[in-house]
């Protein structure tokens, strides 16, 4: 599969090295985020959580949730309860704060917890989210694997990720504003030199399309689709649990 891309390059596990990076970037990730995608990652988390809209999930897990957005806009399915779970304590701080400010506490709770050894029981949630997290994971098949473990039987993931434009003039555009101007925007404002240089080489090395749908096809998950954004800049994958264990 892909190579690992970390952040930092150091001799510390992606893992540790991630937390650092989001934990340094955290007061300035929601601002970066609307600015460098003129606000359509937006549109982009909108769009997957109506893709949940008729499977109305009563308990929702969003795993790798930052600061909360795509837990925020999970609340448009009105379900009972929405988990978000992350790795950095400071991206945490920066949700809880913001969700306690909406008056969403009750609904919404957030905790630290690694998405690769997730502190749920098997067949616990309705329906599962990530925006933007998967790509960070240390092994990736490991952390499908563990979503598919807590999600309840027929429930259905829906993942939020970059992938890549094809098409000319797209692509070119996309490659110039992706290794160009976004890192040196990004290293300004964030104040960290690695982070928006980590983002284009990692989504470069991820799989996307077909490719990623295999991976979540071997952790499990059935009935796959994914719908391409923005000509391919980011892409939704959905997928079900099924009704039985895998290899049983
Ligand atoms: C780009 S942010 C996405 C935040 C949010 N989901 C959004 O849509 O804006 C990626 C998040 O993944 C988290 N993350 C990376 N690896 C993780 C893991 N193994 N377990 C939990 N969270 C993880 C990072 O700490 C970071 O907050």
């Amino acid at each position: 599969m892909s190579s690992v891309v970390t952040p930092y390059n150091q001799s510390s596990s992606k893992k540790q090295q991630v937390a650092e990076m989001f934990d340094n970037i955290a007061p300035r990730y929601d601002f970066l985020n609307h600015f460098l995608s003129l606000g359509i990652d937006i549109l982009w988390r909108k769009k997957a959580i109506r893709l949940l809209k008729k499977h109305r999930p009563k308990t929702i897990l969003d795993i790798a949730t930052g600061t909360g957005d795509f837990a925020i806009e999970a609340l448009k399915l009105n379900p009972e309860k929405v988990t978000g779970i992350d790795i950095s304590e400071k991206m945490l701080e920066v949700g809880i704060e913001k969700i306690s400010k909406k008056g969403l506490s009750e609904k919404i709770h957030l905790q630290k917890a690694d998405s690769e050894n997730l502190p749920f029981e098997e067949n616990f949630f309705d329906a599962i989210t990530a925006g933007f997290g998967v790509r960070n994971f240390e092994n990736l098949e490991k952390g499908l694997s563990e979503m598919y473990r807590v999600l309840r039987e027929n429930g259905m993931v829906v993942i939020l990720e970059f992938s890549q434009p094809d098409q000319f003039p797209i692509k070119q555009f996309y490659n110039f504003y992706f290794f160009k101007l976004l890192p040196a925007i990004g290293k300004i404002i964030s104040k960290d030199s690695r982070a928006y240089t980590y983002l284009p080489e990692s989504v470069s090395a991820f799989p996307y399309g077909n490719q990623f749908l295999n991976v979540m096809q071997k952790t499990g998950f059935h009935e796959l689709k994914y719908y391409p954004l923005s000509f391919g800049v980011a892409s939704i994958y959905i997928g079900r649990k099924g009704k039985h264990p895998v290899g049983v």
